[in-house]
């Protein structure tokens, strides 16, 4: 384990960010959750890479249980054929569940940790780099339903999470790209000098692989959510401004058929929103300037595909969950640093006409 490591406590876990993390699963394993037996959950990618590194360290009691990548197979389906494999193997209470991939395995791995024989323990070995800033914190798990994206999960947080920076060097270029777009955010929300250094390394990110730029990036950003989440254990108020860019992000997303990646989206969703706080008077002139700057820089989109029609992006963010009462709300900033509307519970609604002017 590199020199560099870092760690965040938070109130019932803690995260572990260093290059070479991936050595320390088992020991963490049987400190903070042992169990009889531990089940890896991982992806079609991610298991031929890494799931044998982890089953090292853990010792003959796992066992390995991977299913096909992708967001297509966060489902109850996939839940229902990982508990029934998990059954058949014969895992029973005293089992801890190593999640060990993207978002995806996260979600899915923490859904089964939280249903399985009513809820066991869980690690989050989280291998992108949206796992690892997002995903992998907060506790919320689940899975997507054809009515839409994690509607159906619970709350359950993790034992431990263990982030190993060194395994970004396999994640597809356009994956870490989508997840800086992530840090980006957490900059604008609570960080300016933060937001800048997220800024310089996503001009090259891929030079920054063999130092130890990610695992203080990933620290910064872990804490960043860490806190909000700490204040807002249940998204009754500051934890709304990690929305930041995902209202008119998901919007496009969907529009999209998801056919962009979630970071880009946000990307495109970060560079509106700072122009709709602009425009509506809640942030400093330059706000959007800076971000769209950085989302340029890193080579992600500062607007919506041209071929997508304001209309039907304003149609997606009337299907968001943060639509109350026929307004949308927005999460917006009020310069890149802070966030704007903590008088309104951190969510300020805006009417569509100005959102289509933003727009087009
Ligand atoms: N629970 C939360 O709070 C939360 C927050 C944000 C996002 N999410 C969820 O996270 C998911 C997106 O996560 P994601 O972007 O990690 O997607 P993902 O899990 O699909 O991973 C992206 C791709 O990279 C591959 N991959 C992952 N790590 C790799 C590595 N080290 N080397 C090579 N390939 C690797 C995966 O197999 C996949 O093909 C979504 O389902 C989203 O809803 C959850
Ligand atoms: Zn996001």
């Amino acid at each position: 384990v590199s020199a560099a490591a870092r760690e965040v406590v938070l109130p019932t876990y803690r995260v572990t960010i260093a290059r070479g993390a991936l050595a320390s699963v088992g020991d963490v394993a049987r400190t903070i959750a042992p169990a009889h037996r531990y089940a890896i959950i991982s992806d079609s990618n991610v298991a031929p890479r890494y799931a044998a590194a982890v089953a090292a360290t853990l010792g003959a009691e796992s066992r390995l249980f991977t299913i096909p990548a992708g967001e297509t197979h966060k489902t109850r389906d996939t839940w229902a054929a990982l508990t029934d494999d998990l059954l058949a193997a014969g895992f029973a209470r005293d089992t801890t569940v190593i999640a060990l991939g993207g978002g995806v395995v996260g979600d899915l791995a923490g859904f089964v940790a939280a249903t399985f024989m009513r809820g066991v323990p869980y690690l989050q070995v989280p291998t992108s780099l949206l796992a690892m800033i997002d995903a992998s914190i907060g506790g919320k798990t689940g899975v997507d339903t054809r009515a839409g994206k994690n509607l159906v999960g619970a709350f359950h947080q993790p034992s431990a999470v263990i982030a190993d920076p060194d395994l970004l060097r396999t994640l597809p270029a356009d994956h870490l790209r989508a997840g800086l777009a992530e840090a980006l955010k957490h900059g604008v929300i609570a960080d300016s000098d933060y937001f800048a250094a997220v800024a310089e390394l996503a001009r090259n990110p891929e030079s920054h692989l063999d130092s130890d730029g990610f695992t203080d990036l990933v620290a910064r950003s872990v804490e960043i959510k860490a806190d909000i989440v700490r204040r807002d254990e249940r998204e009754g108020g500051v934890r709304k401004t990690l929305n930041f860019g995902h209202t008119l992000g998901h919007a496009i997303e969907l529009c999209s058929d998801y056919s962009m990646l979630h970071g880009a989206a946000v990307a495109a969703g970060m560079v509106l929103e700072s122009a709709l706080a602009e425009r509506i008077g809640v942030a400093a002139e330059g706000t959007r300037a800076r971000i769209q700057q950085a989302v340029l820089d890193a080579g992600l989109p500062i607007r919506a595909p041209r071929a997508m029609r304001a209309g039907d992006i304003l149609q997606a963010t009337r299907g968001d969950k943060k639509a109350r009462g026929g307004r949308v709300e927005y999460a917006l900033p009020a310069r890149v640093g802070a966030m704007a509307g903590a008088e309104s519970g951190w969510a300020i609604a805006v009417s569509d006409a100005l959102v289509r002017e933003i727009l087009i």
